[in-house]
């Protein structure tokens, strides 16, 4: 194993307050979301969508690595140049998406197993051979009636190890995902529970595995409530002569019911918890939470807790990164530069996010 070459990789990957640009979705994935905007679900389309972001001016400057997929990996540019050559030239890292899907887990409704094991030295070795140093793997664990297992969870975190630890002996840093999804309408102290018990099984297989934590990036959720989680009632007890009463406060919508701080708190006392300390980075995912509250809870936990954590709080982000810019392109020409602008800010937002230094004021420059 090139621990060296690993830990320089892990470490170049957290450093000067830059994060990843997840760009990894698989075909059928990219097509639901080219669908959605009546743009044209082509090799062609999904080439040109990924030259518009390889070739964003001045991407480097927030981005330290993208993850790419094995069609992208392949691609080129219309004028020939290989998006690897592109990246090379603007200081990123190229990085690959390794599993190969979610598949249902036997005998566990509503439970995915990652598959993408078999095979898998070979294809990180025509990887590293291509240039990609690190890799990403992504297990999903959902919330609901009696779920997640305990065996849901294991099977996840072994998949995830053996990975890592293949990774590793290929000279690939490995990008470890367990995402616990917010589809549902688990609260943010279930999130909490869940995440930590995750993490703590995710770690338990990496050290089995033998996995140098030195040389690996986790890449988790934040811990948020349930995309259906219900109004939330905050109720006061109110004690009038000997009797005690119930007064209702408030009703809140979802999205205002987690404050920024509540989040912030929250993620990190799970992560404080759970990740050792010899871990260079974290990077979440987001989720599909809004690209502003993904900048603001980022900006929230580096600003309260920067200075006391073992760890860098970065972002490996698709959706709350490259979603306003797929909007704008719409699958047109004349929209690339736009959409690359708009590219560009969320890049530039999440980077001011790891500093403490995202504000909303941003949003409207
Ligand atoms: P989102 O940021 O859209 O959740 O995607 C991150 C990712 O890489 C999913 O595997």
């Amino acid at each position: 194993m090139n621990t060296e070459l690993l830990i320089d990789t892990a470490k170049k990957l957290v450093a000067d307050n830059k994060g990843l640009l997840a760009m990894d979705e698989s075909n059928p994935t990219c097509n639901q979301r080219f669908a959605k905007l009546n743009i044209p679900q082509t090799v062609e389309a999904r080439r040109a969508y990924r030259e518009l972001i390889v070739t964003t001016p001045g991407l480097g400057e927030s981005i330290s690595g993208v993850i790419l997929y094995d069609e992208t990996i392949r691609q080129s540019k219309k004028d020939g140049t290989p998006f690897l050559k592109v990246l090379a030239d603007a200081g990123i890292i190229p990085g690959i998406k390794v599993d190969t899907g979610a598949k249902d887990l036997a005998a566990h409704p509503g439970e995915k197993i990652t598959e993408g094991l078999d095979g898998l030295r070979d294809r990180l070795k025509e990887y590293f051979q291509m240039g990609a140093r690190f890799a990403k793997w992504r297990a999903v664990i959902a919330i609901g009636e009696g779920i997640p297992t305990r065996s849901c969870i294991e099977a996840n975190a072994h998949a995830l190890a053996r990975y890592a630890s293949l990774c590793q002996e290929a000279g690939l840093v490995p990008v470890v995902e367990p995402e616990v999804l917010m589809d549902g309408d688990h609260t943010l102290e279930q999130c909490g529970e869940v995440t930590e018990q995750v993490l703590r099984t995710a770690f338990i297989q990496l050290n089995s595995q033998r996995v140098m934590l030195e040389g690996m990036i986790l890449k988790p959720n934040m811990v948020l409530p349930g995309f259906t989680c219900p109004p939330h009632q905050e109720v006061e007890e109110v004690a009038i002569g000997e009797q005690q009463f119930q007064v209702r406060l408030t009703d809140r919508q979802p999205e205002e019911m987690e404050d920024v701080d509540e989040v912030a708190n929250v993620t990190v006392k799970s992560l404080w918890r759970t990740v050792p300390a010899a871990v260079p980075g974290i990077a979440f995912l987001s989720g599909g939470q809004s690209a502003e509250l993904a900048s603001a809870r980022l900006n929230t936990m580096n600003l309260r807790f920067k200075s006391r954590l073992p760890w860098a709080l970065a972002f490996s982000f698709a959706r709350a990164i490259q979603q306003p810019a797929l909007e704008i392109w719409q699958g047109k020409e004349a929209n690339v530069k736009a959409a690359q602008q708009a590219l560009l800010h969320r890049a530039r937002c999440n980077r001011a996010a790891r500093r403490g230094e995202y504000t909303a004021a941003m949003e409207r420059t």
